[in-house]
Protein backbone atom coordinates (compact mmCIF):
# COMPACT_ATOMS: atom_id res chain seq x y z
CA UNK A 1 0.00 0.00 0.00
CA UNK A 2 3.03 2.08 -0.04
CA UNK A 3 2.75 4.88 -2.78
CA UNK A 4 5.44 5.37 -5.46
CA UNK A 5 6.02 8.71 -4.85
CA UNK A 6 5.81 11.12 -2.01
CA UNK A 7 5.90 15.47 -2.19
CA UNK A 8 7.64 16.73 0.03
CA UNK A 9 7.83 20.74 -0.05
CA UNK A 10 6.88 20.61 -3.23
CA UNK A 11 9.38 18.12 -4.71
CA UNK A 12 8.19 14.63 -5.81
CA UNK A 13 10.18 12.10 -4.35
CA UNK A 14 10.64 7.99 -5.44
CA UNK A 15 9.51 5.70 -2.77
CA UNK A 16 11.46 2.62 -2.35
CA UNK A 17 11.89 -0.45 0.52
CA UNK A 18 13.45 2.34 3.11
CA UNK A 19 10.30 5.08 2.84
CA UNK A 20 8.91 5.34 6.02
CA UNK A 21 7.64 8.19 6.29
CA UNK A 22 3.80 8.58 7.63
CA UNK A 23 1.37 10.27 6.09
CA UNK A 24 0.62 11.98 10.19
CA UNK A 25 4.16 13.79 9.46
CA UNK A 26 3.49 15.48 6.32
CA UNK A 27 1.96 18.66 7.64
CA UNK A 28 4.66 19.46 10.51
CA UNK A 29 7.17 19.80 7.34
CA UNK A 30 5.23 23.59 6.59
CA UNK A 31 4.07 24.29 10.16
CA UNK A 32 7.91 26.91 10.95
CA UNK A 33 7.27 27.04 14.82
CA UNK A 34 10.96 28.38 14.86
CA UNK A 35 9.70 31.53 12.65
CA UNK A 36 5.89 31.43 13.61
CA UNK A 37 5.96 35.19 15.51
CA UNK A 38 5.13 35.42 19.63
CA UNK A 39 5.69 31.37 19.69
CA UNK A 40 8.10 30.48 22.13
CA UNK A 41 10.08 28.47 19.82
CA UNK A 42 10.11 31.54 17.51
CA UNK A 43 11.06 33.62 20.83
CA UNK A 44 13.35 31.55 22.34
CA UNK A 45 15.34 31.38 18.83
CA UNK A 46 15.93 34.88 18.86
CA UNK A 47 16.78 35.33 22.48
CA UNK A 48 19.48 32.98 21.85
CA UNK A 49 20.44 34.80 18.35
CA UNK A 50 20.38 38.44 20.04
CA UNK A 51 24.17 36.73 21.70
CA UNK A 52 25.69 36.57 18.23
CA UNK A 53 26.84 39.32 16.46
CA UNK A 54 24.81 39.58 13.07
CA UNK A 55 28.22 40.89 11.51
CA UNK A 56 29.80 37.99 11.91
CA UNK A 57 27.08 35.12 12.49
CA UNK A 58 25.00 34.63 8.96
CA UNK A 59 21.79 33.21 9.31
CA UNK A 60 20.00 30.80 7.86
CA UNK A 61 16.56 29.60 8.79
CA UNK A 62 14.82 28.27 5.53
CA UNK A 63 16.49 25.75 5.35
CA UNK A 64 14.31 22.72 3.35
CA UNK A 65 14.62 19.91 5.53
CA UNK A 66 14.64 16.96 2.66
CA UNK A 67 18.53 16.49 2.46
CA UNK A 68 20.72 13.68 1.08
CA UNK A 69 21.98 11.06 3.33
CA UNK A 70 25.53 12.46 1.88
CA UNK A 71 24.86 16.11 3.64
CA UNK A 72 23.18 14.26 6.90
CA UNK A 73 25.42 11.61 7.75
CA UNK A 74 28.65 11.15 4.92
CA UNK A 75 29.96 14.37 4.81
CA UNK A 76 30.16 14.41 8.72
CA UNK A 77 31.98 11.16 9.06
CA UNK A 78 29.01 9.19 10.02
CA UNK A 79 30.60 5.37 10.28
CA UNK A 80 28.15 3.29 8.24
CA UNK A 81 27.18 1.40 11.38
CA UNK A 82 25.92 4.24 12.93
CA UNK A 83 22.76 3.79 14.91
CA UNK A 84 21.53 7.04 14.08
CA UNK A 85 20.92 5.80 10.19
CA UNK A 86 18.65 3.43 11.33
CA UNK A 87 15.78 2.69 9.55
CA UNK A 88 14.21 2.69 13.61
CA UNK A 89 15.67 5.89 13.77
CA UNK A 90 15.47 7.81 11.15
CA UNK A 91 12.85 9.40 9.06
CA UNK A 92 13.47 7.81 4.60
CA UNK A 93 12.06 9.41 2.18
CA UNK A 94 14.08 6.80 -0.41
CA UNK A 95 17.10 4.74 0.64
CA UNK A 96 19.49 8.40 -0.84
CA UNK A 97 17.48 11.02 0.81
CA UNK A 98 16.34 11.90 4.63
CA UNK A 99 14.11 14.38 7.00
CA UNK A 100 17.11 15.81 8.43
CA UNK A 101 17.88 14.64 11.89
CA UNK A 102 19.82 17.69 13.19
CA UNK A 103 20.84 21.00 11.55
CA UNK A 104 24.56 19.35 11.14
CA UNK A 105 23.39 18.12 7.63
CA UNK A 106 23.70 22.00 6.43
CA UNK A 107 27.48 22.53 7.79
CA UNK A 108 29.54 21.52 4.49
CA UNK A 109 27.51 23.54 2.04
CA UNK A 110 27.16 26.42 4.88
CA UNK A 111 31.41 26.44 5.37
CA UNK A 112 31.71 26.38 1.27
CA UNK A 113 29.70 29.60 1.09
CA UNK A 114 30.40 31.48 4.01
CA UNK A 115 33.01 33.50 3.16
CA UNK A 116 31.47 34.57 0.04
CA UNK A 117 28.68 36.48 2.24
CA UNK A 118 31.59 37.84 4.25
CA UNK A 119 30.64 36.00 7.21
CA UNK A 120 32.53 33.72 9.63
CA UNK A 121 30.21 31.91 11.41
CA UNK A 122 26.48 31.08 10.99
CA UNK A 123 23.47 30.65 12.99
CA UNK A 124 20.73 27.77 11.69
CA UNK A 125 17.73 26.89 13.24
CA UNK A 126 15.06 24.83 11.50
CA UNK A 127 12.90 21.69 12.22
CA UNK A 128 14.68 18.59 12.49
CA UNK A 129 12.93 14.97 12.45
CA UNK A 130 13.77 11.56 14.53
CA UNK A 131 11.70 8.58 15.24
CA UNK A 132 11.66 8.17 19.01
CA UNK A 133 9.53 7.31 22.42
CA UNK A 134 6.43 9.04 23.34
CA UNK A 135 6.98 10.93 26.49
CA UNK A 136 6.72 14.82 27.69
CA UNK A 137 10.19 15.37 26.16
CA UNK A 138 10.35 13.87 22.95
CA UNK A 139 8.29 14.75 19.51
CA UNK A 140 9.39 12.80 15.99
CA UNK A 141 9.56 17.14 15.21
CA UNK A 142 11.47 19.48 17.01
CA UNK A 143 14.00 21.72 16.73
CA UNK A 144 17.49 22.58 16.68
CA UNK A 145 19.95 25.48 16.17
CA UNK A 146 23.26 24.97 15.11
CA UNK A 147 26.16 27.76 15.43
CA UNK A 148 29.43 27.70 13.86
CA UNK A 149 32.78 29.95 13.48
CA UNK A 150 35.55 29.61 11.82
CA UNK A 151 38.94 31.61 11.71
CA UNK A 152 41.31 31.90 8.62
CA UNK A 153 45.18 31.34 8.85
CA UNK A 154 45.56 33.91 6.11
CA UNK A 155 49.38 33.42 6.23
CA UNK A 156 49.46 33.78 9.80
CA UNK A 157 51.34 32.47 11.86
CA UNK A 158 49.93 29.25 14.26
CA UNK A 159 50.91 31.19 17.37
CA UNK A 160 49.27 34.61 15.72
CA UNK A 161 46.05 32.44 15.27
CA UNK A 162 45.73 31.70 18.90
CA UNK A 163 46.33 35.28 19.96
CA UNK A 164 43.53 36.31 17.54
CA UNK A 165 41.37 33.66 18.93
CA UNK A 166 42.30 35.08 22.15
CA UNK A 167 41.69 38.24 21.77
CA UNK A 168 38.24 37.86 20.10
CA UNK A 169 37.67 35.75 23.34
CA UNK A 170 38.35 38.71 25.37
CA UNK A 171 35.78 40.96 24.02
CA UNK A 172 33.04 38.93 24.40
CA UNK A 173 31.22 39.69 27.56
CA UNK A 174 31.51 37.48 30.79
CA UNK A 175 28.82 35.09 31.40
CA UNK A 176 27.15 35.14 34.54
CA UNK A 177 28.02 31.05 35.65
CA UNK A 178 30.27 28.96 37.73
CA UNK A 179 31.74 26.11 35.67
CA UNK A 180 31.84 23.52 38.44
CA UNK A 181 33.72 20.59 36.42
CA UNK A 182 35.65 20.72 33.32
CA UNK A 183 37.07 17.93 31.26
CA UNK A 184 40.45 17.53 29.45
CA UNK A 185 40.65 19.37 26.28
CA UNK A 186 40.80 16.13 25.05
CA UNK A 187 39.39 13.68 27.15
CA UNK A 188 38.53 9.87 25.00
CA UNK A 189 35.98 11.24 22.94
CA UNK A 190 34.41 8.35 21.90
CA UNK A 191 37.40 6.83 20.96
CA UNK A 192 37.87 9.17 17.86
CA UNK A 193 41.21 9.65 16.82
CA UNK A 194 42.76 12.56 17.84
CA UNK A 195 43.00 15.57 15.08
CA UNK A 196 45.17 18.17 16.52
CA UNK A 197 48.41 17.40 14.31
CA UNK A 198 45.90 16.57 11.40
CA UNK A 199 45.78 20.49 10.10
CA UNK A 200 45.78 21.99 13.43
CA UNK A 201 47.58 22.05 16.61
CA UNK A 202 46.77 20.89 20.03
CA UNK A 203 47.33 24.92 20.91
CA UNK A 204 44.76 26.01 18.82
CA UNK A 205 42.23 23.04 19.74
CA UNK A 206 42.48 24.53 23.25
CA UNK A 207 41.99 28.15 21.74
CA UNK A 208 38.80 27.39 20.31
CA UNK A 209 37.68 25.31 22.75
CA UNK A 210 37.81 28.14 25.64
CA UNK A 211 36.02 30.54 22.64
CA UNK A 212 33.64 28.31 22.25
CA UNK A 213 32.85 27.12 25.99
CA UNK A 214 32.45 31.09 26.78
CA UNK A 215 30.49 31.75 23.78
CA UNK A 216 28.41 29.23 25.05
CA UNK A 217 28.71 29.61 28.82
CA UNK A 218 26.73 33.40 27.88
CA UNK A 219 24.23 31.61 25.89
CA UNK A 220 23.20 29.75 29.45
CA UNK A 221 23.83 32.64 31.27
CA UNK A 222 20.88 34.61 29.11
CA UNK A 223 18.89 31.41 29.30
CA UNK A 224 18.68 31.31 33.10
CA UNK A 225 18.39 34.87 34.45
CA UNK A 226 15.20 35.36 31.54
CA UNK A 227 14.15 32.21 33.47
CA UNK A 228 14.90 33.42 36.81
CA UNK A 229 13.07 36.41 35.49
CA UNK A 230 9.96 34.86 34.10
CA UNK A 231 9.58 32.98 37.68
CA UNK A 232 9.57 36.57 39.18
CA UNK A 233 12.49 35.39 41.53
CA UNK A 234 15.21 38.67 40.51
CA UNK A 235 17.52 37.84 43.10
CA UNK A 236 18.48 34.04 40.94
CA UNK A 237 18.64 36.21 38.04
CA UNK A 238 21.49 37.21 39.67
CA UNK A 239 22.88 34.41 40.88
CA UNK A 240 25.93 32.31 38.86
CA UNK A 241 24.10 29.63 37.02
CA UNK A 242 26.32 26.18 37.57
CA UNK A 243 27.54 24.43 34.58
CA UNK A 244 29.64 21.58 33.60
CA UNK A 245 31.80 20.65 30.90
CA UNK A 246 31.69 16.88 29.67
CA UNK A 247 33.24 14.89 27.07
CA UNK A 248 31.11 13.31 24.59
CA UNK A 249 31.66 11.97 21.00
CA UNK A 250 30.18 13.68 18.05
CA UNK A 251 31.33 12.21 14.08
CA UNK A 252 32.58 15.65 13.15
CA UNK A 253 33.76 17.06 16.04
CA UNK A 254 37.05 16.33 18.35
CA UNK A 255 37.34 17.48 21.14
CA UNK A 256 33.71 17.40 21.15
CA UNK A 257 31.51 18.35 24.90
CA UNK A 258 28.40 18.33 26.25
CA UNK A 259 27.61 21.29 28.17
CA UNK A 260 25.59 20.31 31.24
CA UNK A 261 23.63 22.68 33.49
CA UNK A 262 22.23 22.23 37.58
CA UNK A 263 18.21 23.23 37.61
CA UNK A 264 16.30 21.79 39.89
CA UNK A 265 18.94 19.84 41.66
CA UNK A 266 19.75 17.72 38.66
CA UNK A 267 22.11 17.49 35.83
CA UNK A 268 20.44 18.76 32.71
CA UNK A 269 22.57 18.04 29.26
CA UNK A 270 22.01 21.55 27.16
CA UNK A 271 23.79 21.02 24.33
CA UNK A 272 26.73 19.15 22.30
CA UNK A 273 29.47 20.79 20.56
CA UNK A 274 32.96 20.47 19.87
CA UNK A 275 36.38 21.79 17.35
CA UNK A 276 35.40 20.95 13.68
CA UNK A 277 37.24 18.14 12.32
CA UNK A 278 39.99 19.79 9.74
CA UNK A 279 39.44 16.73 7.12
CA UNK A 280 35.86 18.24 7.02
CA UNK A 281 36.65 22.07 6.62
CA UNK A 282 39.19 20.67 4.46
CA UNK A 283 36.25 19.02 2.12
CA UNK A 284 34.52 22.15 2.34
CA UNK A 285 36.89 24.18 0.59
CA UNK A 286 38.02 25.62 3.96
CA UNK A 287 41.53 24.12 4.40
CA UNK A 288 42.94 27.28 5.37
CA UNK A 289 40.50 27.56 8.15
CA UNK A 290 39.80 26.08 11.65
CA UNK A 291 36.69 26.23 13.83
CA UNK A 292 34.36 25.05 16.31
CA UNK A 293 30.40 24.32 15.99
CA UNK A 294 27.65 23.50 18.76
CA UNK A 295 24.05 22.32 18.53
CA UNK A 296 21.20 23.10 20.69
CA UNK A 297 17.68 22.08 20.91
CA UNK A 298 15.40 24.64 21.03
CA UNK A 299 12.49 23.15 22.78
CA UNK A 300 13.97 21.84 25.36
CA UNK A 301 15.51 25.29 26.11
CA UNK A 302 12.52 27.26 25.38
CA UNK A 303 10.35 24.39 28.35
CA UNK A 304 13.11 25.42 30.78
CA UNK A 305 12.74 28.89 30.32
CA UNK A 306 9.17 29.21 29.90
CA UNK A 307 8.18 26.70 32.08
CA UNK A 308 6.51 24.24 29.79
CA UNK A 309 5.92 20.86 31.07
CA UNK A 310 4.66 19.21 27.74
CA UNK A 311 6.59 19.02 24.65
CA UNK A 312 3.05 18.65 22.94
CA UNK A 313 1.75 21.71 24.16
CA UNK A 314 4.02 23.94 21.35
CA UNK A 315 2.28 22.15 18.53
CA UNK A 316 -1.12 23.07 20.18
CA UNK A 317 -3.70 25.58 18.56
CA UNK A 318 -5.41 26.26 21.91
CA UNK A 319 -5.27 30.10 22.41
CA UNK A 320 -4.75 29.50 26.55
CA UNK A 321 -1.16 28.33 25.03
CA UNK A 322 -0.90 30.58 22.20
CA UNK A 323 -1.94 33.67 23.80
CA UNK A 324 0.39 33.48 26.89
CA UNK A 325 3.76 34.39 24.48
CA UNK A 326 2.46 37.84 22.87
CA UNK A 327 4.45 39.99 25.33
CA UNK A 328 8.11 41.19 24.65
CA UNK A 329 9.43 40.13 27.90
CA UNK A 330 9.82 36.26 28.94
CA UNK A 331 6.91 34.93 31.48
CA UNK A 332 6.87 31.84 33.09
CA UNK A 333 4.06 29.81 31.41
CA UNK A 334 0.56 28.86 33.34
CA UNK A 335 -0.71 25.70 33.39
CA UNK A 336 -4.73 25.47 32.46
CA UNK A 337 -6.36 22.94 34.55
CA UNK A 338 -4.69 19.52 34.16
CA UNK A 339 -7.36 16.71 32.17
CA UNK A 340 -7.69 13.53 34.02
CA UNK A 341 -5.16 10.60 32.16
CA UNK A 342 -6.55 7.20 31.18
CA UNK A 343 -4.18 4.91 30.81
CA UNK A 344 -4.57 1.25 28.88
CA UNK A 345 -2.09 -1.57 28.64
CA UNK A 346 -1.44 -3.64 25.63
CA UNK A 347 0.60 -7.05 25.94
CA UNK A 348 1.87 -9.26 23.24
CA UNK A 349 4.39 -11.46 21.74
CA UNK A 350 6.99 -10.88 19.49
CA UNK A 351 9.21 -13.11 17.76
CA UNK A 352 8.91 -15.96 15.35
CA UNK A 353 5.35 -15.63 14.76
CA UNK A 354 4.66 -19.29 15.73
CA UNK A 355 1.33 -20.33 14.62
CA UNK A 356 0.52 -16.39 14.09
CA UNK A 357 -0.25 -15.37 10.45
CA UNK A 358 2.52 -13.18 10.41
CA UNK A 359 1.50 -12.31 7.03
CA UNK A 360 5.37 -12.41 5.40
CA UNK A 361 4.41 -10.30 2.18
CA UNK A 362 1.55 -7.59 2.60
CA UNK A 363 4.78 -5.25 3.44
CA UNK A 364 3.66 -2.48 5.43
CA UNK A 365 6.24 0.07 5.85
CA UNK A 366 6.83 -0.70 9.53
CA UNK A 367 8.72 -4.33 9.73
CA UNK A 368 6.39 -7.21 9.06
CA UNK A 369 6.93 -9.12 12.19
CA UNK A 370 10.89 -10.19 11.75
CA UNK A 371 11.78 -7.76 14.36
CA UNK A 372 10.40 -5.60 16.50
CA UNK A 373 11.73 -2.27 16.98
CA UNK A 374 10.57 -0.05 19.67
CA UNK A 375 9.84 3.08 17.64
CA UNK A 376 7.32 1.43 15.48
CA UNK A 377 5.45 0.74 18.08
CA UNK A 378 5.82 4.96 19.00
CA UNK A 379 5.15 5.53 15.38
CA UNK A 380 1.94 3.33 15.42
CA UNK A 381 0.63 4.77 18.65
CA UNK A 382 0.88 7.90 17.65
CA UNK A 383 -0.81 7.68 14.11
CA UNK A 384 -3.55 5.95 16.13
CA UNK A 385 -3.80 8.63 19.02
CA UNK A 386 -1.77 12.13 17.86
CA UNK A 387 -1.21 14.09 20.72
CA UNK A 388 -4.24 12.29 22.90
CA UNK A 389 -0.84 10.65 24.50
CA UNK A 390 1.64 11.76 26.88
CA UNK A 391 3.96 8.75 27.25
CA UNK A 392 4.12 4.74 26.51
CA UNK A 393 6.10 2.72 29.08
CA UNK A 394 7.25 -0.42 29.10
CA UNK A 395 6.59 -1.84 31.98
CA UNK A 396 6.64 -5.56 31.61
CA UNK A 397 8.76 -8.26 29.60
CA UNK A 398 9.36 -11.50 29.59
CA UNK A 399 10.98 -14.95 28.00
CA UNK A 400 8.65 -17.94 27.76
CA UNK A 401 11.10 -20.92 29.30
CA UNK A 402 9.74 -23.52 26.65
CA UNK A 403 9.29 -21.33 23.55
CA UNK A 404 11.44 -18.81 23.70
CA UNK A 405 9.07 -15.89 22.62
CA UNK A 406 9.13 -12.87 23.80
CA UNK A 407 6.54 -10.70 25.79
CA UNK A 408 5.94 -7.26 25.69
CA UNK A 409 3.36 -4.86 27.75
CA UNK A 410 3.22 -1.22 27.20
CA UNK A 411 1.08 1.13 29.25
CA UNK A 412 -0.46 4.09 27.15
CA UNK A 413 -1.31 7.21 28.72
CA UNK A 414 -4.12 9.30 27.02
CA UNK A 415 -4.26 12.77 27.95
CA UNK A 416 -5.29 15.66 25.93
CA UNK A 417 -4.38 18.92 26.58
CA UNK A 418 -7.72 20.40 26.05
CA UNK A 419 -10.23 18.61 27.36
CA UNK A 420 -11.83 15.56 29.35
CA UNK A 421 -11.36 12.55 26.97
CA UNK A 422 -14.51 10.27 27.09
CA UNK A 423 -13.95 6.54 28.22
CA UNK A 424 -15.44 5.57 24.57
CA UNK A 425 -13.18 7.41 22.51
CA UNK A 426 -10.13 6.29 24.32
CA UNK A 427 -11.61 2.66 24.15
CA UNK A 428 -11.97 3.53 20.70
CA UNK A 429 -8.48 4.15 20.00
CA UNK A 430 -6.88 1.36 21.94
CA UNK A 431 -8.82 -0.51 19.68
CA UNK A 432 -7.64 0.66 17.06
CA UNK A 433 -4.04 0.30 18.23
CA UNK A 434 -4.56 -3.15 18.81
CA UNK A 435 -5.48 -4.14 15.63
CA UNK A 436 -2.74 -1.81 14.13
CA UNK A 437 -0.46 -3.84 15.93
CA UNK A 438 -1.66 -7.27 14.66
CA UNK A 439 -2.04 -6.05 11.32
CA UNK A 440 1.06 -3.72 10.36
CA UNK A 441 3.01 -5.52 12.79
CA UNK A 442 2.65 -8.98 12.92
CA UNK A 443 2.51 -9.41 16.88
CA UNK A 444 0.52 -11.57 18.73
CA UNK A 445 -1.79 -10.14 21.10
CA UNK A 446 -2.37 -11.56 24.51
N1 LIG B 1 24.25 17.76 15.65
C1 LIG B 1 24.51 17.34 17.00
C2 LIG B 1 23.26 16.68 17.56
O1 LIG B 1 22.20 16.81 17.01
C3 LIG B 1 24.92 18.51 17.88
C4 LIG B 1 26.24 19.11 17.49
C5 LIG B 1 26.31 20.15 16.56
C6 LIG B 1 27.42 18.66 18.04
C7 LIG B 1 27.52 20.71 16.21
C8 LIG B 1 28.64 19.20 17.69
C9 LIG B 1 28.69 20.24 16.78
O2 LIG B 1 23.30 15.99 18.57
Amino acid sequence: DLPNTITLANITHNTDSHTNIPSTLLPYLTRNLHLTPHHPISNTRQIIESLFPPTTFARYNNLTPVVTVAQNFDCLGFPPDHVGRSKSDTYYVNQHTVLRTHTSAHQAEKFRTLEKEGKEGYLISADVYRRDAIDRSHYPVFHQMEGARLFKRDGKSSGELVDEILRDLEGMAVPNVEVVESCKLYDNDGGNPVQAGKGHSVEEAEALGKHLQRQLELVVSKVFSEAALAAGDTAAAKEKVKVRWVSAYFPFTSPSYELEVLWNDEWLEILGCGVIRQDLLDYAGRKGSIGWAFGVGIERIAMLMYGIPDIRLFWSADERFKGQFREGVVKRFEAFSKYPQCFKDVAFWIGEGRGAAAAGGAGGAVGSGEEFHENDFMELVRGVGGDLVEDVKLIDEFTHPKTGRKSMCYRINYRSLERTLTNEEVDELQAKVRSQLEEKMGVQLR
